[in-house]
This record gives structure tokens, C-alpha cells and sequence, in this order.
């Protein structure tokens, strides 16, 4: 009872106290550690399977394979859950929190399994998509090659039935005011939560305006075999282009690098990722580009230039007609859409592809009101291809 006690109180020592059963008492001792050991590689291997599991990644990566792999169906398992996408995108988060996960997601240059890059296309609209129906008959066929992503006014309520493409690819949305920084920060938006994907490979800016002008196919190639990124940039002379420079962007910003582009981008992973992880070229947009100098045109165009100019088409593959003059585009209806009026849209153009000459410059085109789409559903086996 006594030496008990004692034993208790002075544990850093107890073999001295039993000095005399020593000899008797070291064997069981032995055999005890020798099942405690066994017990604990049973729990660490137990739990390594576990681990292997549970990060699929690790034994796809990694090229030595311990034998407590699980099977290979699990691991495919485990790996979708890995390249899934969220199941939804309506989520809770701020743009803070946003930004900050799409920026971690793995930019891995290879990927451990037979990947099908995907084009996000990101729709920025007010509130419907009167030409939806010319868009689904564009993507139908192609499921896996592309994602939607549709931001629109908060207040409005999209009612596509399920069968639609655009069936609940609405992401949480603020309100976007146009020639303002809020515009960029919805294309920014757009991008966090395309990237959040990690087959979305291009992402192309669109609007409820646009339409396509070739197969999806044809689309899809033109896009991913380019070397260079459609992102409209040029050093524009004169009040509209260097004269909405303000030096008090320097030194992140100096006017030689400035630069000005049309909205409608098309841009990759790797730029899409610089646009959301910015934080040194934003706030000086933010403060110092406000009317007359218009955040949409300067913003991505001048910081990509800065970022990754080598990547850069410097133009844009959307058309657009601005013959008309004034500070708007031409609006075309339902009366406009004619065969000669198609004729000029696809004609006459020339630009270079991946440092070659070509006549397709364009994928798409804008603006379309809604009268124009019955026309164009007719005009669309002629000229889009489908
Ligand atoms: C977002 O939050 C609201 C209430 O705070 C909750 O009812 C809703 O389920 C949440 N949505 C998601 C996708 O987490
Ligand atoms: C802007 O860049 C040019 C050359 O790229 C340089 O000569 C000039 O000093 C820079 N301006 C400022 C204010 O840093
Ligand atoms: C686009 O312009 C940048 C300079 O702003 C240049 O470095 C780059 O090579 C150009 N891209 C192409 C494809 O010519």
C-alpha cells in the first residue's frame, strides 16, 4: 500500500523502488510494450489508409504506392470530389472570402488525371437572356466542355426550366453600374466563381447582347489552341485613351503602360487568377479612374499589360459595330438582321492567330436586341453552323 503510494508520488523513477522483483517484473514489461507497439501500428496503419483516402490526391501525385492503397475505384472516387466543383452556386460568401479561395485554388501545370478543359462562359446581364434559345442550341451536344456562370441585378429572378443550360447557374450578384468600378467588380465576381472550378480553363466575358458567330466546336479550338489571351489592348493617344490617365496612380501605374480595351475579354486561368488575387492595382483604379474615365476599359486591359503582356492578343474576339458613332455601339433588331447585313459581320476581317494571318477574328458579336432573335434562329443554320 505504502510503496504504492510512493510509486504515485515518484513516478520519474519507479524501477528503483523495485529493484528487488526487477528481474520477474521486466519480461511482462516487455510483452507489454511489445503489444502497445503492436496496437499502435495497427492504429497508424488504420488511419494512413484513411488519410490516403480521404486526400485521393496524395496517392495519385505521389509515385511510390504504399500497399494500404485502397482500390482504385475509391480512389477515382475521391478524386471527383477533389475536381467537383461546389454542387451549388448560390453560397453565403463575401467577395473577401471569395477572392481569397479561388486564389487558393491548386494551379497545378499537369494535372494527375485525363483532364477536358472546360471554356466558362460568363454571362453579365441586367436580367433576362432574351437570346437564350440561339445559346442553347449553340452549347446542346458539348456538356463537359463548357460551364455558365450568369450574373445579373440582385433583384432579378431567373425562371429557366430545368432542362435549360442556364438552369440555376445564377451566382450571387450585386448591383453593377455600367462605366463604374462595381462593373469590374462583377467580372471579377464572375471570374472567382468560374475558378472555383478547376477544369474551367478560358473564360470568356459575354452579355445578354452577344451571340456567337461559329459552332461550338469550332468556338471551343479557336480559343483553346491559341497561345494568347483575346483581351482587347491598345496605348490609345488623345483624350479617350491616354488623356483619362491620372498620375496619381504612379508608381504602380506610369501612362506608358496604360492601356485601354474593350470590356469583352476572353482571358485564361492564369490571368483570371491575377485579376481576382489583385490588390495592388485596384485600389488606384478604385480612387483615381472615375468618369470620364470608365474603370471597364482600363482596368484589366493596362494591369494584365503590366502583369503578363507576353500573354496578351491585344484584341478582342467579340464584334461589335461602332459606324454609327456616339458613345454607343449599334443596337441591332429583328428588321437589321438580314443576309447581306450577316455578310458584313463575318467578311472582311483580318488579325492575326497565334502570329499567323487569318480572316476569323471574331467568335462573337453584339449588340443584339430581342426582336432579333427570331431572324437570327432562321439566318443560324447558313451562317453560325447550327
Ligand atoms: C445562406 O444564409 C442563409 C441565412 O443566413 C441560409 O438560410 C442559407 O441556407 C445559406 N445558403 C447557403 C448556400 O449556405
Ligand atoms: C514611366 O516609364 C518611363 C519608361 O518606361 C520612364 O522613363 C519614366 O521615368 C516613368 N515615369 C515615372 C514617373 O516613373
Ligand atoms: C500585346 O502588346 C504587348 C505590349 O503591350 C506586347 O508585349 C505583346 O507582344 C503583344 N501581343 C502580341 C500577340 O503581339
Amino acid at each position: 500500500m505504502e510503496l504504492t503510494v510512493v510509486h504515485m508520488e515518484d513516478c520519474k523513477d519507479p524501477l528503483v523502488l523495485n529493484r528487488a522483483g526487477q528481474t520477474r517484473v521486466l519480461p511482462q514489461r516487455l510483452l507489454q510494450l511489445l503489444v502497445l507497439f503492436l496496437f499502435l501500428c495497427f492504429i497508424f496503419s488504420a488511419v494512413s489508409t484513411h488519410m490516403i483516402g480521404y486526400f485521393g490526391v496524395y496517392s495519385a501525385v505521389n509515385p511510390i504506392r504504399p500497399n494500404l492503397l485502397p482500390p482504385d475505384g475509391e480512389q477515382l472516387i475521391n478524386l471527383d470530389q477533389w475536381i467537383n466543383p461546389p454542387s451549388t452556386l448560390m453560397h453565403n460568401m463575401s467577395d473577401k472570402e471569395l477572392f481569397g479561395r479561388a486564389s487558393a485554388v491548386p494551379r497545378l501545370e499537369k494535372y494527375p488525371f485525363k483532364r477536358v478543359p472546360k471554356i466558362a462562359f460568363m454571362f453579365l446581364t441586367k436580367g433576362p437572356l432574351p437570346l437564350a434559345p440561339l445559346w442553347e442550341r449553340f452549347f446542346k451536344g458539348n456538356e463537359g466542355r463548357y460551364s455558365i456562370y450568369i450574373h445579373s441585378l440582385p433583384s432579378f429572378e431567373a425562371d429557366f426550366p430545368s432542362s435549360s443550360v442556364f438552369y440555376k447557374r445564377q451566382i450571387p450578384s450585386q448591383v453593377a453600374e455600367w462605366g463604374e468600378m462595381s462593373m469590374c467588380d462583377a467580372e471579377r465576381r464572375l471570374l472567382a466563381n468560374a475558378l472555383l472550378d478547376i477544369l474551367n480553363e478560358r473564360f470568356v466575358l459575354l452579355s445578354e447582347s452577344c451571340i456567337p458567330l461559329y459552332t461550338f466546336t469550332m468556338t471551343y479550338d479557336y480559343i483553346m489552341r491559341s497561345k494568347f489571351s483575346f483581351m482587347g489592348a491598345f496605348d490609345q493617344p488623345g483624350p479617350h485613351g491616354r488623356g483619362r490617365y491620372n498620375e496619381n496612380m504612379l508608381p504602380e501605374v506610369n501612362i506608358t503602360i496604360w492601356r485601354k480595351g474593350s470590356q469583352w475579354f476572353e482571358i485564361n486561368r492564369k490571368l483570371a487568377l491575377y485579376v481576382v488575387e489583385d490588390t495592388k492595382f485596384y485600389p488606384k483604379f478604385n480612387e483615381f479612374c472615375q468618369p470620364a474615365c470608365y474603370p471597364d476599359e482600363h482596368y484589366f486591359p493596362t494591369m494584365l499589360t503590366i502583369k503578363a503582356a507576353n500573354l496578351l492578343a491585344n484584341r478582342s474576339i467579340t464584334w461589335v459595330d461602332w459606324s454609327r458613332g456616339g458613345d454607343h455601339p449599334a443596337m441591332f433588331g429583328g428588321a437589321d438582321i438580314t443576309e447581306e447585313f450577316m455578310e458584313r459581320v463575318y467578311g472582311g476581317h483580318s488579325c492575326l492567330y497565334n502570329d499567323q494571318p487569318s480572316s476569323i477574328c471574331y467568335l462573337f458579336a453584339r449588340k443584339f436586341s430581342p426582336s432579333a432573335l427570331e431572324a437570327l434562329l432562321l439566318l443560324a443554320p447558313k451562317f453560325l453552323g447550327f
